[in-house]
């Protein structure tokens, strides 16, 4: 067998705990929604039950009005402080027998349930569609509801976490500007923020360099309060927010398992609620209202200011993902992807492009390499007929986990591993790599 594949399995193994995977043996001890789901398609290629299982407890915290949250927490009473900073409970649609967060994160569970499906013979596979089907249209429902107000299309995320790029630049600099309270302004001018390290479970043991900044840690920190204290309700939230966002990654992924959402009920012999067959025709035409004329790619909106923000990271090529894009303004992404001054660095593809700014070549999503993005970049790639990107991307990604290993995220310019080790998604998504 070959020595990556066997270490991707022996990671994902040792970070199983029954019915769900960590992200990573030690810094991420509960359940996430986008880990888990790309975790599943590891999964799916050493033993499906077990797949089907993590996709079965992800649902499991799925809150009454049908959100996935993005997180589900270890219940043991080490955790109790990060089960209070969240406080499901204060939201009458938490589910009644397990603390989660109160918003969700990419929706991607439709990829994983057909990835599972994929493994399965024929009745094997209904049958898993059939069981699941019920809380992924329930789900994408809830989307349209709550984070759709408009009927624009294009679904709205409330906090940097739901869009999992976390400190991507633009979101910090839309917190900062519009919503950082004096007293964080203070501990910046008072240059007081190392202070906050003593509070941080990351910073304990990895280099302050490869994470967050205090300071962006302290204002996201604080919007997970301000949503808490409006006990995660929709219409106060929409009332008075200073955090709106129609990200542009999140919205091809949702655009990307719209569309499998429908092969799965058409497999399963399921009838789609029609409006909710309208609303997912809607979001595809609403997704080229991110497209820019002069930058030739495309940005999330702010929900608030309804313009673009002009401010390139690795969500701006995303669309390449969804694969409802016209093959023009693919070929068009494909090039900007395919620079050596800007995403196409040694080891691509980096989450913010090397030629703006805020690069910063070691720091979370300001600028490493994450191989989900890699993953999703592929497989829209090959959807797209740009095979010989895919190819390229493919060999450049596995070549990277062979030299360096299997961690969280990687320097693009030196390849070395950065976060966390053992990490889970990129063993789970390695493994799928090397199996297709
Ligand atoms: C961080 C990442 C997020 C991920 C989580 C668990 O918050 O930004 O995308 O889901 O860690 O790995």
């Amino acid at each position: 067998m070959d020595i990556l594949s066997e270490q991707c399995e022996s990671v994902l193994r040792g970070n199983d705990r029954g019915t769900h995977t960590v992200p990573s043996p030690s810094l991420y001890p509960h359940q996430w929604l986008w880990d888990s789901a790309f975790s599943a398609i590891g999964w799916a290629h050493i033993d499906t039950a077990r797949a089907e299982q993590e996709l079965l407890s992800l649902f499991h915290g799925q809150w009454h009005n049908g959100m996935v949250p993005h997180m589900i927490f270890n219940m043991s009473p080490r955790y109790a402080q990060d089960r209070s900073t969240w406080r499901s409970w204060v939201s009458d649609d938490s589910p009644n027998d397990v603390a989660t967060s109160g918003i969700t994160q990419p929706p991607i569970i439709a990829e994983a349930v057909v990835r599972i499906g994929a493994q399965l013979d024929k009745p094997a596979r209904q049958q898993f569609y059939k069981r699941v089907l019920p809380k992924l249209i329930k789900y994408h429902e809830w989307l349209y509801t709550e984070r759709d107000p408009h009927k624009e299309g294009l679904v709205i995320q409330v906090h940097p976490y739901e869009t999992g790029l976390d400190n991507t630049p633009p979101w910090m600099h839309q917190l900062h500007e519009h919503s950082r309270p004096w007293w964080i302004s203070a501990i910046k001018k008072m240059h007081i923020d190392p202070l906050i390290n003593v509070a941080r479970r990351d910073t304990r043991s990895l280099p302050a360099e490869q994470r967050m900044k205090n300071i962006d840690a302290l204002v996201i920190w604080d919007s997970v309060r301000r949503l808490r204290r409006k006990h995660y309700d929709i219409d106060k939230i929409l009332h008075r927010s200073l955090f709106l966002t129609e990200d542009v990654s999140f919205n091809s992924i949702f655009v990307r398992n719209n569309t499998l959402l429908r092969d799965i009920a058409s497999e399963a012999r399921v009838k789609l609620p029609a409006e909710l067959l309208e609303n997912m025709q809607n979001s595809e035409r609403a997704l080229e209202s991110l497209w820019d004329e002069q930058f030739n790619v495309y940005f999330s909106r702010d929900f608030i200011t309804n313009k673009l923000i002009k401010e390139p990271t690795i969500a701006s090529l995303m669309p390449l993902y969804a694969g409802t894009i016209s093959k023009e303004r693919a070929a068009k992404l494909v090039r900007v992807l395919t620079n050596n001054h800007v995403f196409w660095l040694k080891h691509p593809v980096p989450s913010v492009p090397r030629n703006i700014r805020s690069f910063d070549q070691n720091r979370y999503w300001q600028g490493p390499t994450w191989i989900n993005t890699n993953w999703l970049i592929i497989d829209g790639l090959m959807r797209m007929g740009f095979a010989t990107e895919a190819a390229a991307l493919k060999s450049h990604t596995i070549e990277l986990m062979r030299e360096h290993g299997i961690w969280e995220y990687y320097n693009p310019l030196t390849g070395q591993g950065l976060g966390s080790a053992d990490f889970s998604w990129s063993a789970a998504l390695a493994l799928d790599l090397l199996n297709s």
